[in-house]
């Protein structure tokens, strides 16, 4: 037992137009979301600015899937943090394993992003997980250890505990192949305590570590059971709002 909030979020991926995006968020609200647990939806930058009026009055909370570091200037495609501050964005997803494999983002550029997120005044949500390969060579704690040093480098122990940290084995990412529930509560433990080197103890009681990879309404009870796992962050289960509701059922 412990006294952290767990937080189910949403990561819609490249899904659903801004028109599906406002029409999931209007039948979400006919619902009563338990305030035992927060909610957070993660929907694309087009779909940020009407989505974020909706849940104006809300207890959701929205969050974009990317940012850039810097603050403004001449790059082109890119969104800053202040542009998604300013519109009540209030989580990002950062460092996601899509990222890191199709758009080559580093630790570094992970690091880089936490940091201006934070800055900010929003909250990351920091994607660490290992690859089949690394998993198969023993490597899971090594790069776990890795992804969380290095992405939350020059951080205060202050900032560190606003980070939530999502544990997504690249493995289990849409494939239906969830880790148990026994694996997933280690390696949260074991990223736990690389947290606590890092910040110390009382940051380690309090910082929110998801996991995610395959999360369902049919297994979301058997993680939320487990002492280390504060939350998931869901794909393909959060796209229709009645599996998105029941993942909050546990
Ligand atoms: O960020 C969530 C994610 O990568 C897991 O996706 O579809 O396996 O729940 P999914």
């Amino acid at each position: 037992s412990n006294t952290r909030k767990p937080i189910i979020a949403g990561n819609w991926k490249m899904h659903k137009t801004v028109f599906e995006a406002t029409d999931f968020v209007k039948e979400l609200l006919t619902f009563d979301v338990t305030k035992d647990v927060e909610l957070v939806v993660c929907p694309t930058f087009t779909s940020l600015e009407s989505v974020s009026a909706l849940l104006k009055d809300s207890s959701v909370n929205l969050g974009a899937q990317n940012v850039h570091f810097e603050s403004q200037g001449a790059f082109t495609g890119e969104i800053s943090p202040g542009m998604l501050k300013t519109i009540g964005v209030d989580y990002c997803i950062i460092g996601h394993s899509e990222r890191r494999q199709y758009f080559q983002e580093t630790d570094e550029l992970v690091n880089k992003k936490v940091k201006s997120v934070l800055e900010t005044g929003m909250y990351p949500i920091m994607c660490v997980g290992e690859t089949l390969t690394e998993r198969e060579n023993g490597d899971t704690e090594k790069v776990c250890k890795t992804q969380t040093v290095e992405g939350l480098k020059g951080l205060t122990a202050e900032e560190i505990q606003k980070v939530v940290i999502a544990y997504e084995p690249v493995w289990a990412i849409g494939t239906g192949k969830s880790a148990t529930k026994e694996d997933a509560n280690e390696t949260i433990g074991y990223i736990r305590s690389v947290v606590e080197q890092l910040a110390g103890a009382e940051v380690a009681s309090v910082i929110r570590i998801q996991y995610g990879g395959s999360v369902k309404p049919e297994n979301i009870a058997e993680y939320m059971s487990m002492e280390h796992i504060d939350g998931a962050l869901v794909g393909g289960a959060s796209l229709t709002v009645k599996s998105f509701l029941d993942l909050t059922k546990f």
